[in-house]
Parts: structure tokens; sequence; C-alpha cells
């Protein structure tokens, strides 16, 4: 698939900074997380979650995929929705009151559902100069190198639109992929969205 080109060499200088700061963000003070003491409250989740495909009347995208994702990102995801650096209603009204070790069970149950496409190390991935820039953490495939950074390969493209429009406006805060977003075109983001949905990885999460 051909994308459009997103910018010259100072990127890739910018990307390798940006991927030596990002690897220490991971939040240091991470619970171990119990999946079987996250079952109950995975319930609640797999109503949206659960569901392939589902979307509320709004937002208008659909629910993220959480299946084979990293457990570390769904960790750092739901500490954002509960200190509002991330802007969802009903995500941060699930996560206020959530304490950290409920997060990392609750984490921990539903990466328990398992990935076989992910575990299998997903698509061969393209070579196009974004997908490298993006592939720094995100994988040629995909499928992020590092447990902070998650994977976006089989992600709902509708899903990454609105995800990279989030860090573009700030309505979304991480440093790195505000710095990141900010000059990319509405073009570029679709296309970088459209390729990454693309690929073989994430899947609904569901009990089997
Ligand atoms: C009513 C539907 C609904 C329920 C129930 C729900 N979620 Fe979500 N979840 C969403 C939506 C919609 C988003 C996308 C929010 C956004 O745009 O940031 C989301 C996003 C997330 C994300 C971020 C994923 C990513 O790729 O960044 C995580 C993690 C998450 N939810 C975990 C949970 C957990 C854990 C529960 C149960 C405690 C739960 N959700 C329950 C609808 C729901
Ligand atoms: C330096 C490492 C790094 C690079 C390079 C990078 N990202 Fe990210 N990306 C991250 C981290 C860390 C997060 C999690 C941020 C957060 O907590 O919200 C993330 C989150 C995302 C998300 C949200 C995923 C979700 O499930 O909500 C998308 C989409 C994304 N990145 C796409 C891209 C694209 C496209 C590029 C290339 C233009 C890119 N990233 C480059 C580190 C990086």
């Amino acid at each position: 698939m051909q994308l459009p080109v997103l910018s010259e060499s100072k990127t890739a200088i910018a990307v390798a900074a940006l991927v030596v700061a990002s690897v220490f963000s991971v939040p240091r003070a991470m619970a171990g997380g119990d999946a079987a003491r996250g079952e109950a409250l995975g319930q609640t989740c797999l109503s949206c979650h659960g569901i392939e495909g589902y979307r509320n009347a709004d937002p208008p995208y659909r629910v993220p995929k959480l299946g084979g994702q990293k457990a570390s990102y769904l960790n750092t995801a739901l500490r954002a929705y509960r200190n509002g650096t991330r802007q969802d209603p009903t995500m941060i009204a699930l996560a206020a009151s959530l304490t950290d070790q409920e997060m990392a069970d609750v984490a921990a149950y539903l990466v328990s559902l398992g990935n076989d496409a992910v575990a299998a190390g997903g698509s061969p991935g393209g070579s196009s100069k974004e997908v490298r820039n993006c592939g720094a953490c995100h994988g040629q495939n995909g499928i992020g190198l590092s447990p902070g950074w998650p994977t976006l390969a089989g992600q709902h493209e509708d899903y990454l639109v609105h995800a990279l429009n989030q860090y573009r406006t700030g309505a979304r805060q991480d440093p790195v992929m505000v710095s990141l977003t900010s000059s990319l075109s509405d073009e570029t983001i679709v296309s970088l969205a459209k390729y990454y949905s693309s690929l073989d990885g994430l899947r609904t999460t569901k009990v089997e």
C-alpha cells in the first residue's frame, strides 16, 4: 500500500530521540495484575469490548479491540482516563473509581483472553517511510516493540483515526504522540489508520 510522505530525515532523528525518552516513561509503580481477581470486573468491560464491531451511538467510532493488546499499555490508558488526560466520558466514568490494583487485575484478565495472531507475529508489515517512523515504536508489522507501546495491527480503522486526531488536537496528552501527530494531515492520518487496521493482530476480546 502506498502512503503519503510524512517528512524529511529530521523526523527520523526526532523519532529516535522520542524512542529513548518513551522507553523510560512506562509506569514504574505498576502493580502486578491477577487475572483471576480481575475476572468479575472484566465482565463489565466485555459488555462493550467483547462485542465484535460494537459501536455506541456516541462516540460514532467502534470500541477499540483489546485482545492481544499490552497489559502495561492498558494500565497507562486506564490511568489517563482516571486522571482526565484522556477525554472519553464513558471510560472516565468507568475508570474513576478503580484503584491501581483493580486496573492491573482487570488488564491481566483481558490480556489472558489471549490473541493468537499477535503471538504468532502478525503480518509481515510494510517498509514505507512513515511505517518506518511509526514502526520504531509500534513495529513494522504494527505490533508494539515495548510494553508501553500499544499494538496497532488489526485495530478498527475508525478508532485509529479518532485516536490520532485526539493526539493531534491535544485531547489526549501523551507528549510523544502529541508531537508526532501535530503536523500530520487528515489524509495521512486516514492512510496510516487504513494501513494498520489492514494488518493481522488485535482481536475483539471474547470469552471462548
Ligand atoms: C459502555 C462501553 C464501554 C465499557 C463498558 C467499557 N469500555 Fe473501555 N472503551 C470504550 C470506548 C468507547 C473507548 C474509546 C475511548 C476513547 O476514545 O478514548 C474505550 C477505551 C478503552 C481503553 C483504551 C484502549 C486503547 O486502545 O487505547 C481501555 C484500556 C479500556 N477501554 C478498558 C476498559 C475496561 C478495563 C473496562 C471495564 C472496567 C472498559 N473499558 C469498559 C467503551 C467501553
Ligand atoms: C517514540 C515511540 C512512538 C512513535 C515513534 C510513535 N508512537 Fe504512537 N504511541 C506511542 C505511545 C507511548 C503511545 C501511548 C500513548 C498514550 O498513553 O496515550 C502511542 C499511542 C498511539 C496510538 C493510540 C493507540 C490506541 O490504542 O489508542 C496510535 C493510533 C498511534 N500511537 C499511532 C502512531 C503512528 C501512526 C505513529 C507514526 C506517525 C506513531 N504512533 C509513532 C509511542 C510512539
